[in-house]
């Protein structure tokens, strides 16, 4: 009969958890802990069994009772408790048939304070000059269940009673403000507030020597931000942030935020970068602190985002859940959607719905691969859902709802999505829910627009074609490798003409159809030269355009006459890029359109005419080595006149995104090899490592100096690497010591790589940011591959959380670039691949694939060598 319970994706309905009461007893010096749970289930169905979730738990068989309203006073025991490891349940049988209705399930347990950053875990800080432990709990996606027994799923909401036995000396937070404390000697008994109805994935407690600072929202709402002793400065932007941002939601949303505190705790040791638990929103240091003495602008535009990611879901996610992991991409999609409003009220000079198209651009890199999924996904087993927190779910997800949002128009999107939080508010909600509550306040197709994005996975690329006034439009599934795929989507076709006045929409909902443009083409009155039509206006759509001949001429000198916005002048490059890596378009042709780029100035665009430029960089090394100067060349010569205007130093008053130009410019240059950037940040370091207080090194640029010093590091003079590594001893800030990590495998020298990479299986470097140190140089890939292979038993071992170890592998193999290299990863991996990490492993290795096609494409490119000549010699 148990037997019916394992291998299923989800728990059986005939009983659900109405009230928890948790207590946890941490011991944070033996890293252990135990607790008793007494867990008010409804049995709603004629059963003898209760089947939850618990793992990695020594649960205590003899304390397992189950009190009935029938059996008041004498509880009954389950006839057999069976713990199920691979499926993470605990199937109890009792020896009748349960009564109907609500009885009190009371369990003992105890285990292990871990280290793997996941379920209820420790972090290492250091207080008074000694290391002690913080006691800390990251439950999403399902790793309640390794704290306490409880159905772990998010349909399953139940109200939380949390009850710790702490040190009296600590501080002690969940997600309820303290109702009581009673001292005890040493120890403490802290209770705190039953909350509301809520899903286990948002269950927190932080236990630890902290500090905070706090405010009020303009309703009256307790925020604090929490950090280790002495660190509370840096926690104040991220406050101010948080205010903002609450007060925003509350109006956008139309419900006042749930709770009656928010805490917002900085977590030393966290596996993701920030985790939205109901009231104890939780932060990797680097995500919450900011210093503007040590860090970037880059780091301040994150913490903004991240803050403003996570108090989004304190609505969308916490009050209104997702009913199953499939509808993840809900959560994740639109927090990060969401904070981008608020980030653009709050900080409008960041311009950051023009940045926002970084995300749609990543969205559309997973998307294009046979590999993808779609933003629906099936989960089959619980093993397989942290795999889908990835650019699908998230970015995907943001830009279909942009592309939404930017179809019904702000305010009504807005209406309806307040109206779906009243409806859904302390309950769940499946994508289709939210999509008929739209479709209803707009009037408009929704669903049948929005299925066509969300129940399959890719996306269209629309090629587009000029015969006399007509414009022929065809759609055809976009893949990276060139090849095709069946996919037909309901696109929402935005296009402008010679101006942004001049402007159409339509619906495609066929593969291909022709749109009359009489009356825009009328208005260009035989100006032929300076006629140009751009589709997918502001890159609001979840597409690519394929442009014939004439009209990506058209566009070409529109860039070159600035005529575009910056979103089309992004989207133009990164569709071109796109098609080039698919082979649908040359490099040739790819290079003569950046070309027109030559007098950009703004930070978002030239961002992207970086990674584009980086991307050329890398292919060439492998593609047409002969080529590769040449057109390195061209790119540095590209880049270097926005970079000469910016200087190194920063000017007087100058903007947040000059700031972050600066940086991405020279870190560029110096990856491309340019000379004068390498020796003057070579220069620069000299002087910051002599004296840490001097300006000629300020965050921003710091990184790009750090990778200068690195490329000319070799194991005859080790002197760049030494030096780096004293800098990231004697770092305080977690931030700084990601800045060396990043650069130290980037020196061309096999055993500086070598040495960098051993460096971080060391515990000088915590696990969480290892990842970080993965950035090997070209020259050093293969040797990183052996270094892979020789420690992964250990590597698999101690990064058990998914998107570290899925990082680990994503990092490494996409070093790569030929068929023959990914049939061997393929082969290495074979008896050794888990469910955790498959899907990342088989993108990594489509992406290698592709790139090898890519390099096919760049080699029989006839025209290159002379566009190459003439673009290196003209520029
Ligand atoms: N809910 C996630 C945290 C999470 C990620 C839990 C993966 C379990 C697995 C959180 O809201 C989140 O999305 N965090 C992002 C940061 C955000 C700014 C995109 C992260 O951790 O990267
Ligand atoms: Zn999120």
């Amino acid at each position: 009969m148990a037997e019916d319970f394992k291998g299923q994706p989800r728990l059986p309905n005939f009983a659900a958890p109405r009230r928890y009461d948790i207590f946890l007893e941490p011991h944070l010096t033996a890293c252990l802990f135990s607790g008793t749970a007494t867990i008010t289930v409804d049995v709603l169905l004629p059963t003898q069994f209760l089947v939850l979730n618990a793992a990695d738990l020594c649960v205590d068989t003899s304390s397992v009772s189950l009190t009935t309203s029938t059996t008041s006073c004498s509880a009954i025991s389950p006839v057999s408790i069976e713990l199920v490891e691979e499926d993470e349940i605990m199937v109890l049988q009792f020896g009748s048939q349960l009564p109907l209705g609500e009885s009190l399930l009371k369990i003992e347990f105890s285990g292990t304070l871990n280290d793997q950053m996941r379920g209820f875990y420790r972090s290492k800080y250091e207080y008074k000059g000694e290391v002690q432990n913080m006691a800390v709990t990251q439950f999403e996606s399902v790793d309640a269940r390794r704290c306490f027994p409880c159905w772990d799923e998010p349909a399953f909401k139940a109200k939380f009673k949390i009850t710790l036995e702490v040190p009296s000396e600590l501080v002690a937070l969940s997600n309820m403000p303290v109702s009581d404390e009673k001292f005890n000697g040493d120890l403490k008994i802290v209770s705190y507030d039953e909350s509301p109805l809520m899903s286990t994935y948002l269950v927190a407690m932080v236990i630890g020597h902290l500090d905070y600072i706090q405010g009020l929202t303009t309703d009256g709402v307790q925020v604090r931000v929490y950090t280790q002793v002495g660190k509370t400065d840096q926690g104040k932007f991220a406050l101010d942030v948080a205010l903002k941002s609450l007060n925003l939601y509350k109006d956008y949303f139309a419900v006042p935020y749930p709770l009656p505190k928010l805490d917002m705790v900085a977590i030393p040791d966290f596996a993701a970068g920030a985790m939205e638990n109901y009231g104890l929103v939780t932060y990797r240091e680097v995500a919450l602190l900011f210093d503007a003495r040590f860090s970037s602008a880059y780091s301040k535009q994150d913490v903004a985002i991240t803050v403003a990611h996570e108090l989004a879901h304190q609505w969308f996610g916490n009050l209104v859940t997702m009913e199953w992991w499939t509808h993840l991409w809900l959560n994740e999609g639109f927090a990060s959607w969401v904070s981008y409003l608020a980030v653009d009220a709050i900080f409008p000079e960041w311009n950051i719905w023009t940045q926002f198209l970084d995300e749609t651009s990543s969205g559309m890199m997973l998307d294009a691969l046979s590999e993808s999924h779609p933003i629906e996904v099936e989960i089959k087993h619980a093993n397989e859902v942290d795999a889908i927190f990835d650019s699908i779910s998230y970015d995907k997800g943001a830009s279909v709802i942009r592309m939404l949002h930017s179809y019904l128009g702000a305010d009504c999107f807005q209406k309806a999505l307040a109206s779906y939080i009243k409806q859904y508010a302390y309950a769940n909600a499946k994508t289709e829910d939210l999509w008929a509550v739209l479709e209803e306040e707009s009037g408009e197709p929704v669903k049948d627009l929005m299925n066509s994005w969300t129940k399959q996975q890719g996306y269209p690329v629309i090629s587009v074609k000029m015969n006399s006034n007509k414009l022929l439009v065809c759609q055809e599934q976009f893949l990276s490798d060139g090849s095709s795929a069946a996919g037909t989507w309901i696109v929402p076709l935005t296009l402008c003409c010679s101006s942004y006045e001049n402007s159409k929409k339509f619906i495609l909902t066929s593969k291909s159809d022709e749109l009359d443009i009489d009356d825009l083409i009328l208005n260009k009155k035989g100006k032929q030269e300076t006629f140009w039509l751009k589709l997918n206006t502001n890159q609001t759509g979840f597409y690519r355009v394929k442009y014939d001949d004439e009209l990506a001429a058209g566009l070409k000198y529109a860039i070159q006459a600035d005529k575009l916005s910056l979103m089309d002048k992004i989207g133009t490059i990164d569709d071109a890029n796109a098609l080039c890596v698919a082979c649908k378009g040359t490099l040739s042709s790819l290079l003569s359109l950046l070309d027109a780029y030559s007098m950009e100035s703004d930070y978002t665009v030239l961002k992207r005419v970086i990674s584009v430029s980086l991307k050329i960089a890398n292919v060439v090394d492998d593609a047409t080595p002969d080529l590769s100067d040449k057109i390195k060349l061209f790119l540095i010569k590209l880049l270097e006149s926005p970079a000469e205007k910016l200087g190194w130093d920063v000017k007087e008053g100058e903007s947040h995104l000059d700031t972050m130009l600066r940086a991405e410019l020279l870190m560029a240059l110096v990856r491309l090899g340019n000379t004068s950037t390498v020796d003057e940040g070579i220069r620069r370091f000299y002087i910051f490592f002599n004296d840490r207080n001097s300006s000629v090194l300020p965050p921003d640029i710091r990184k790009a100096a750090y990778v200068a010093v690195m490329q000319k590091c070799t194991s005859s003079d080790k002197w760049g690497y030494e030096s780096l590594l004293k800098i990231y001893r004697e770092a305080h800030q977690s931030e700084e010591k990601m800045r060396v990590l990043g650069s130290l495998a980037s020196s061309p020298d096999k055993s500086i790589v070598l040495d960098a990479l051993n460096f971080l299986l060391t515990d000088e470097v915590r696990n969480q940011d290892a990842v970080y140190g993965l950035n090997v140089s070209n020259q050093g890939r293969e040797t990183a591959w052996e270094w892979f292979k020789e420690n992964w038993e250990y590597i698999s071992k101690t990064w058990v959380s998914t998107p570290l170890l899925s990082g680990f592998v994503k990092s490494i193999v996409s070093l790569f670039a030929s068929y023959e290299k990914s049939k061997e990863i393929e082969e290495f991996f074979a008896n050794r691949v888990k469910p955790t990490f498959e899907r990342a492993l088989k993108q990594s290795l489509e992406r290698v694939n592709t790139k090898a096609h890519w390099i096919e494409g760049v080699r029989s490119d006839e025209s290159l060598a002379e566009v190459v000549s003439h673009l290196a010699d003209k520029a």
